[in-house]
Formats: structure tokens, sequence, C-alpha cells
């Protein structure tokens, strides 16, 4: 069956991916970019020190770097670029409204009344038609502001979050965040915030042996958190904020039972439930939102990456009830809401619906999936994969008995040979034993098949190499 839209999908992205022409890579015109950044950038950024790779143009599902080859993009620049890269209605949108207006503050213009008016209409599950929306420039200037909009809501202080959570980089988001490399030699960070464990089910942290045999012990152990003296809070907490499936953690989906179980302790004890989808919003696992997978209605919604895509755009989007309540007048944002970026976010949101990515992802990521399943059950070192759409995680380890996570060495080897081979690839995980492909919702079935048998291939390698 021919599927609307796949021609035009398919010209999105260079025919000819994975392309290449250098001997090796990085190639000589990209070491000399690499070279000044190398020299002249805080050494604070990550991904030249993970994968040396240098960026030129990029068109849908792939990238081509300075020196003409071309790659087939697996991390959609860490789950961004839903629509592709450059697509040329944002780049048309880019281009007409950058002559018309680009920057009011928080000045009010058409583009942000449309955007809010869309965001409104397209709110997961009970949100839909009943929210506010707050604009910001990042994931993590938005967990910030999720934060604070709990706390004035609940006049309560303390913050409940997960092991293995990302929520981001400034201060109060990075407090949330459990990953150490980040926060070493800061501290003190703001005080208040508690950590759970997560429904991590292939290395859970009550040591039992899966869902639903566990009973929920994570779930439980939340509940305890918010209902009963003595585990460490003060008061009840103002929210708990969760990501509905772990990013950064290592592509980790709960059961949809315990995002459900949290979100209903929440209501019943007035606890701010926030919903941080900037990974896995828009899309990007098969459903718009990934709690419309587990029928959960968010008090707050954290929003980022995909909406804007080739242009930053966040927001909090917020159930009117909190909305209303929060201080008027108390949080201008000079960048927030920019007329080009609004601009963007709707034309990405129009391509999502016109191409149907929410369908898309679904059913790419299970053919995907399907694919990786045959790789777990034959590769000694494929210890899990998971995913939902294409949000998927491929966990290696040295053992798939006592499941020791693989070291770091050998998984930036394996991005390394990916690299080499024409296929962009990133880590992540509490060790950075997962593999994550959250390519672009417009890759073809055909570049999907690619980028497969080059993982399959690397994969083959690093079991020879160990
Ligand atoms: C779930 C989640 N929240 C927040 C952030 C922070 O977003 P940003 O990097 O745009 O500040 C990220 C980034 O990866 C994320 O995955």
């Amino acid at each position: 069956m021919k599927l609307a839209y796949e021609d035009e999908i398919r010209r999105l992205s260079y025919s000819e991916a994975p392309k290449l022409i250098t001997k090796e890579i990085p190639g000589p015109k990209a070491k000399e970019i690499l070279d000044k950044i190398y020299k002249l950038e805080s050494i604070t950024i990550l991904a030249p020190y993970v994968i040396p790779f240098v960026w030129n143009e990029a068109r849908g599902a792939t990238v081509m770097d300075p020196d003409g080859n071309v790659f087939i993009d697996m991390t959609a620049a860490i789950a961004v670029n839903a629509v592709g890269h450059n697509h040329p209605e944002v780049v048309e949108t880019i281009k007409s409204q950058a002559e018309k207006l680009m920057h009011t503050a928080d000045m009010p213009h058409p583009k942000r009344a449309e955007l809010l008016e869309k965001l409104s209409q397209i709110a997961p599950c009970g949100m839909k038609n009943n929210v506010r929306t707050a604009f910001a420039m990042s994931g993590s200037d938005a967990a910030e502001m999720c934060l604070k909009f709990a706390r004035w809501y609940t006049g309560r202080a303390e913050i409940i979050t997960f092991h293995g959570g990302y929520h981001g980089i400034t201060t109060g988001a990075l407090t949330l965040t459990t990953n150490p490399t980040y926060k070493r030699g800061i501290p003190p960070l703001v005080p208040g915030i508690h950590f759970a464990p997560y429904a991590y089910c292939y290395r859970c942290a009550f040591g039992q042996k899966g869902y639903p045999d566990c009973d929920l012990q994570c779930a439980r152990y939340v509940e305890d958190l918010i209902t009963k003296p003595g585990l460490g809070l003060i008061d009840k907490p103002a929210a708990v904020i969760m990501e509905p499936l772990q990013g950064e953690g290592g592509y980790v989906v709960p059961p949809g039972e315990f995002v459900k179980w949290v979100w209903k302790v929440c209501g019943e004890n007035n606890v701010v439930f926030i919903d941080d989808e900037v990974q896995s919003g828009f899309c990007r696992t098969g459903k718009w939102f990934t709690v419309e997978h587990w029928g959960v209605t968010p008090d707050i919604l954290n929003l980022g990456k995909a909406l804007g895509g080739d242009f930053p755009v966040a927001a909090v989007v917020g159930l009117k009830k909190i909305m209303d309540n929060l201080p008027r007048a108390s949080q201008p944002v000079t960048f927030a809401g920019n007329a080009l970026g609004c601009a963007v976010a709707l034309k990405n949101i129009e391509l999502m619906e016109r191409y149907k990515l929410d369908e898309r992802a679904a059913r790419l990521g299970e053919y995907f999936m399907g694919l990786l399943k045959e790789l777990e059950a034959e590769s000694k070192i494929v210890g899990e994969v998971r995913g939902l759409g294409l949000m998927i995680g491929i966990e290696i380890v040295k053992d798939k008995t006592t499941k020791q996570p693989m070291n770091l060495e050998n998984m930036v080897w394996l991005v390394h040979r990916m690299r080499d081979k024409g296929l962009l690839a990133m880590i992540c995980g509490r060790w950075g034993q997962v593999f994550r492909f959250m390519p672009p919702l417009i890759i073809t079935k055909e570049m999907l098949d690619k980028a497969f048998e080059v993982f399959r291939e690397s994969l083959r390698e690093l079991e020879k190499r160990i």
C-alpha cells in the first residue's frame, strides 16, 4: 500500500545516504573546523568529545559533513528534528516571517496567539482546550518554570523526582537531574528535592524480577513518600516531576500503571504532576504525547526540542486551575515567544499533523523494534531492546546474566564505528551503556533497514573485540 506523502517525505533526505568519500572521518575539512572548536570553545560542551563529527548541511534524516560525506541521522540532534532537518516549508516560513517580524520580547503578535491556540488544541487528554501556556527557550528554563509554578500554586516547596531523570542544566533543573557528571563540584543546589526509583524494570531498584509480579514497589514507594511521615519530606511535596519515558537515563519505558499510579496519588493529595515531555513529546513515541499511552492528564506539561525543531522554542503548558492562580506579570523572558520561533513551531506542528507523524513513528518504530528484538535474541551483549515509537534504546551489557553494563570505552568505540560506516548515533543511560535511536520521524523504512545493517555489523565487530 502506498502511503500518503511518502514520495514527498522520501525527497526530504539525501537519497544517497550513507555515502562516504574521504578515507577517514572526520576528513580534512572537518578536522580544520574541529581544531578551532577544540581550541576555542568551552570544554564543557559534550558532543565533539564523544563523537568527533562536523555538520555542514542537513536534509530530512540525513547530514552532510564539510568533506561531502553523507550520513543517516539516527539522533535528530537529540530528538529535536521530528519533521527532519531544514524542511523546505520550515525554511520558507523562516524567510517570510523574518521579513515581517522577529523579536517583540513578551509583547503580543499574531503567531504567538496562533501557537497558544494550537498548543491548547493538541494538549494531551483532559488538558485539551483547558490550558494556558508560558513560553521558554530551552527545556531547562521551562523546567525551572514548572517548579516555580508548582510551588506558587501549592504554597509548598518540596519536589519528588526520579533516579536516572534528566530535566536540564540550569541550577533548578540540574538539581532534579541525577547524572553526577553534570553536578559534581557545583552544589549546594536547590534544597527540597527528593529522589525516588524510576520503574526501570531491567534494573529494578527493589531487586524484583519484573512487572507485574513486582507489585509495583516503585509506585508504592512514591505513594509512601507523598503520604507517610518519616521518609525525608517535611510536608507534602509541591510536585512530582516525571519523564513518562525516561530519556537521558537510558530510554527506559515504564509500565503505564506506574505513571498512572503516581499521577493518581498526586491528584488525591493536591500534588502537581509535572510531565516532562521535552524529549518524548510531539509524536516521537507514536502518540502526540507519551502520557496519552497511559491515559494520564498532566497538571503541567514541559515541552521543548521538537516543538521548535530547527529553532529554539520551549513551553510550559498548564491546566487553567493552576495557571490562573500564578502571580500576574511575574515571569517576563526577553526571547521567549519570539515571533520567528512561534512561526516555526506552528509550521512544525502543521507538518506533524499533515504527515501523521504519530502514526508514522508508531508504525516504523514497531518495524525497527522487530529487527532489533531479533538481534537481542541472537547477540551475547544486547541485554534489552525497549522503546515506544521511534524512541528506542538498546542496553548493551558485558554479560546477559549479570547484566554488568558495557564499559563506556566500548560504547564510544561502537558510536565511532557506526559513524565511520555513515550512521550517526548516540548513547545514554547511567553508565553510557544504552544506544539510543531517535531519528527524525520522516525517516524512511529503507533508511531504517540500512541503519539496522550498520548497527548489526558494528555490534558483531564489538563482540569480536571484547
Ligand atoms: C526530559 C528533558 N527535559 C529537559 C531537558 C533540557 O532541555 P534543554 O537541553 O533544551 O535545556 C532535556 C534535554 O535533553 C530532556 O531530555
